[in-house]
């Protein structure tokens, strides 16, 4: 079944509110439903009511407190239909259904997770819990009541206050829980079971307290400080950029372990991955402790973008999750270093979104089409999605988006809202139309900014020549001309920016130049020298630059552009054409080779001290092998992109090997761990100098070191990858590994990265390597971070292992998929997307994958899920 966006219409009744009773046991859970339904105005009598449901079992159904005729609805496990509904315009419907949440591999509706009850709706799950107009336009006020054994849950939560609770017979009690805000179903949640409890406060801008509570395994208490730290610096900073108070008494947070995302925004009761909320320095590394307090932050952030302000329909999910991402981002900019944090949003964004935009997934941020909407919490939706709203900002400034903001908050809170109500909130505020700036929310595709420029110093006059295009996606091959607000800066020998006394060609304000025909010819007057020109200054608009650019003026910028991200940019381009070049010389047969101006530029950035060590270190990664493929385009070898980047890193190395290993020396951290950015900073670059100082002459011996002095994961488990892939089957390479699985066996979130690594080492043999992991006591295909870390790492972030030449890669992966599928379709679906890119493969390798995605869709009893991904994948 395919859902269209054109087909939206209200349902014909509305549930205003809802009564829910659980009794709580594993097999045999029991759910009274007791909804006040009301009939739209207007809507017939003869109306049926038709509710959703998924696998339900339906134990009676009453209406106005009588039973119904059999004559008077219909049941399957998937729908109720009410078919004789009465007259009165409002009235109550008690449904009673049973589950088993014992049984509930999907992990959607109310399923187990280590013993704890717990549930997850979004975006479909309710329906699993009971026959419900599950969407998201109806709002609810609920009140939910929960009956549990004392000792098998001594802990009941639900969304919003809590109301009572007492002690039942027979070793039972229960709690009743009250959430005032109306609410779609998908944000409904509860949790029950035996929990380690963290508690604090915090006082609102208006001065009301709210209890915290953050609830994880009995026992990880300690691990949850810094989540716990993370909240209150998420309610505070929402207050102050935005303006947002929190609205209940009460805020809780539980961390389970098996979850299918990374966390969930349910009113007032937040349910996260434990990978996501557990940490300390002995456990977790400094990109986790970023991502802890990320999550947190976007998931609080929900409250008033996704919760008081919710989204009509699934096709507006960028509504709150590209919106709540933007703000996320803001905030962690905010709380560390904004060019750092900048920089690592758009190699997440060229990583992930950029690929899917490009091949057989592409879809518009607002999609008018879907089958399966699980598979649509994609990167477009969620960081493209940011970008949009970022634009939007840069197009408006800060003030007027701001107001508009305000305006959004205002107009819409208690709503079920759409693109168009965003967008009409930012016109209404600026005076501004922003029709073709739309089409960033409608039409899929990155698109391509092609740039010249001449110099004319006879009339002083600097020219720049920008044509866009957006290239064809699946199903919409003619694309209209879009609004791309273009960042830029004209930097002048002395690094200083160039004057100009006037342009015309295109609107230019505050350093953005506003593309939006085909081709502008934007001519600057009064400019005597050419100047270097810096383009799409802080990632202004998602697209791609052909740039005819000298190489002196690349080099020039990665030296001298005042703006950070640009900076880094400019440095980066440098890095991937010599990437590219090595790439075809070793498929020509040649040695590659690398301008000493480019390994010296790496030193003078590492040793450089007007930079903060986290901006050195993200410009001494190299682009990824997939970030290298991307940009190839066509006809990839894995292998050959393999060696290309173990050459440059070599090269760059050896040219740099006294500065990097001074500085690598100078860099040891003696004071007390501290998880702050500054510090992160410092050993993120140290162990990139690691990194490089591993492939020279007893560059082994120092990897061991560092791993057996380290005394944080970060430092750990950066030399257990240095010593696993680039010193694979070394005896200190086999050590290491053997001690850290010895120390680590009974964490299961600290062998996920035991599993990682081993899964991303490269090569052909990792292929067995994983096979006998997914024997490993420490593997579980039923548990998402575990196939996450083991299959996942292996399919999406190991070139030259997935995607071996014979197609065991391929093989192992159809397998795996398949097993997973039978538990957890949702799962199953997202590893599948590893074969997106698939056509830009070369022949031999091209044959194969399509022969693994032809297996899948050809297996019986494919899930929606799945089916849905791999036939968009193979078209
Ligand atoms: N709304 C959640 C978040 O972004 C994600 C939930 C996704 N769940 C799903 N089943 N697709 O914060
Ligand atoms: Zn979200």
């Amino acid at each position: 079944q395919v859902f269209k966006l054109e087909d939206y219409r209200p349902n014909d009744y509305l549930i205003p509110e809802t009564n829910l009773t659980f009794r709580l046991s594993p097999q045999a859970t029991r759910v009274i439903a007791v909804l006040t339904v009301e009939r739209r105005g207007g809507v017939s009598a003869s109306a049926p009511l038709v509710l959703d449901g998924d696998g339900l079992t339906l134990l009676r159904v009453e209406i106005d407190g009588r039973p119904l005729e059999p004559a008077d609805y219909m049941a399957t496990p998937d729908q109720l239909t009410i078919t004789t509904v009465p007259a009165t315009p409002r009235f109550q419907l008690v449904i009673e259904t049973e589950v088993a949440p014992a049984g509930n591999e999907t992990l959607m509706g109310l399923y187990r997770s280590s013993n704890v009850y717990c549930t997850q709706c979004e975006a479909e799950g309710f329906r699993r819990i009971t026959y419900f107009l599950d969407r998201p336009d109806v709002l609810s006020v609920y009140t939910v009541r929960i009956e549990a054994r004392r000792d098998e849950a001594p802990l009941l939560l639900s969304n919003g206050n809590p109301v009572e609770s007492a002690d039942l017979t027979d070793g039972w009690h229960y709690a009743v829980w009250h959430d005032p805000f109306p609410k779609p179903s998908y944000l409904f949640a509860l949790v029950a079971g035996d929990l380690g409890k963290v508690t604090d406060s915090f006082v609102t801008m208006s001065g009301r307290k709210v209890e915290l509570g953050i609830y994880v395994e009995p026992g990880k208490e300690m691990l949850a400080g810094y989540a716990m730290d993370a909240l209150k610096r998420s309610m505070r900073w929402d207050e102050e950029a935005f303006g947002c108070e929190y609205d209940l008494g009460v805020f809780n947070i539980v961390a389970v372990s098996d979850f299918n995302m990374g966390a969930m925004e349910n009113k007032g009761l937040n349910i996260f991955n434990d990978k996501y909320v557990l940490a300390d320095q002995e456990t977790a590394t400094d990109a986790d402790f970023a991502n802890i307090e990320a999550i947190i932050a976007h998931e609080y952030f929900h409250n008033w973008t996704g919760n008081r302000i919710t989204c009509r329909d699934w096709f507006q999910l960028c509504l709150k999750e590209g919106l709540t991402v933007f703000r996320d981002h803001e905030f962690s900019a905010d709380q560390r270093s904004r060019a750092v944090k900048r920089i690592a949003e758009v190699r997440t964004l060229r990583a992930h979104q950029f690929p899917e935009d490009q091949g057989p997934l592409a879809h518009p941020v607002r999609p008018r089409r879907y089958r399966e909407i699980n598979n649509f919490y994609t990167a477009t939706v969620y960081e493209k999605g940011s970008e949009v709203v970022r634009m939007i900002r840069t197009i408006l400034g800060d003030e007027t988006f701001r107001a508009g903001m305000n305006l959004y908050f205002e107009r819409h809170d208690g709503q079920a809202a759409t693109i168009e109500d965003f967008i009409k909130v930012f016109e209404d505020a600026s005076g501004r139309d922003l029709q073709q700036f739309a089409l960033w929310y409608h039409q899929a595709g990155t698109p391509n900014l092609t740039v010249s420029s001449t110099h004319n110093p006879g009339s002083r006059e600097f020219t720049l020549e920008i044509e866009q295009s957006v290239p064809p996606t699946p199903s919409e091959s003619r694309k209209r001309l879009m609004h791309i607000p273009l960042a830029f800066g004209l930097v002048g020998a002395d690094g200083e920016p160039v004057a100009y006394s006037s342009v015309e060609g295109a609107t230019v304000e505050n350093g953005v130049i506003h593309i939006r025909k085909r081709r502008h010819v934007v001519r600057f007057s009064g400019v005597a020298e050419r100047p270097a020109v810096s383009l799409n200054r802080g990632f202004s608009a998602p697209v791609t630059l052909s740039v005819e650019q000298k190489a002196d003026d690349q080099f020039f910028l990665a030296g001298h552009d005042s703006d950070a991200f640009s900076r880094w940019q400019a440095f980066n381009t440098i890095l991937t054409d010599a990437l590219i070049a090595a790439f075809r010389q070793i498929l020509g047969g040649k040695p590659s080779v690398f301008a000493s101006r480019l390994t010296d530029l790496a030193g003078k950035i590492a040793g450089d001290e007007t930079l903060e060590p986290a901006y050195r270190a993200l410009a001494l990664a190299l682009p990824s092998e997939a970030d290298i493929a991307r940009d190839i385009g066509k006809n990839i070898d894995p292998d050959a992109v393999f060696r290309s980047r173990e050459a440059l890193a070599l090269a760059i190395a050896t040219a740099n090997k006294k500065l990097f290993s001074d500085l690598y020396d100078h860099l040891v951290d003696d004071d007390a761990f501290s998880p702050d950015a500054a510090s992160a900073g410092r050993r993120a670059l140290r162990n990139i100098l690691l990194d490089y100082l591993s492939l020279l002459p007893a560059g082994r011996e120092l990897a061991a070191d560092h791993f057996h002095s380290a005394t944080n994961m970060t430092d750990r488990a950066a030399a257990l990858t240095v010593l696993a892939h680039r010193h694979h089957g070394s005896p200190e390479a086999i050590k290491a590994l053997a001690d850290f699985e010895a120390v680590y066996a009974d964490d299961p979130l600290v062998m996920d990265k035991w599993l990682q690594i081993q899964a991303s080492v490269p090569g052909p043999q990792t292929v067995d390597t994983v096979r006998a992991l997914t024997r490993h006591s420490a593997f579980s295909m039923a548990n998402p971070n575990r196939v996450r870390s083991l299959i996942g790492t292996f399919s999406s972030a190991n070139q030259t292992g997935f995607h071996r030449a014979d197609g065991d890669g391929y093989r192992f992966f159809t397998e795996t998929v398949l097993e997973v599928e039978k538990r957890n379709p949702q799962v199953a679906a997202r590893l599948a997307t590893a074969l997106r890119s698939w056509r830009s493969l070369e022949p031999g390798r091209q044959a194969k994958a399509r022969e693994a995605l032809l297996a899948i869709a050809n297996a019986e009893n494919l899930s929606a899920d799945l089916r849905d991904i791999v036939e968009r994948t193979l078209v």
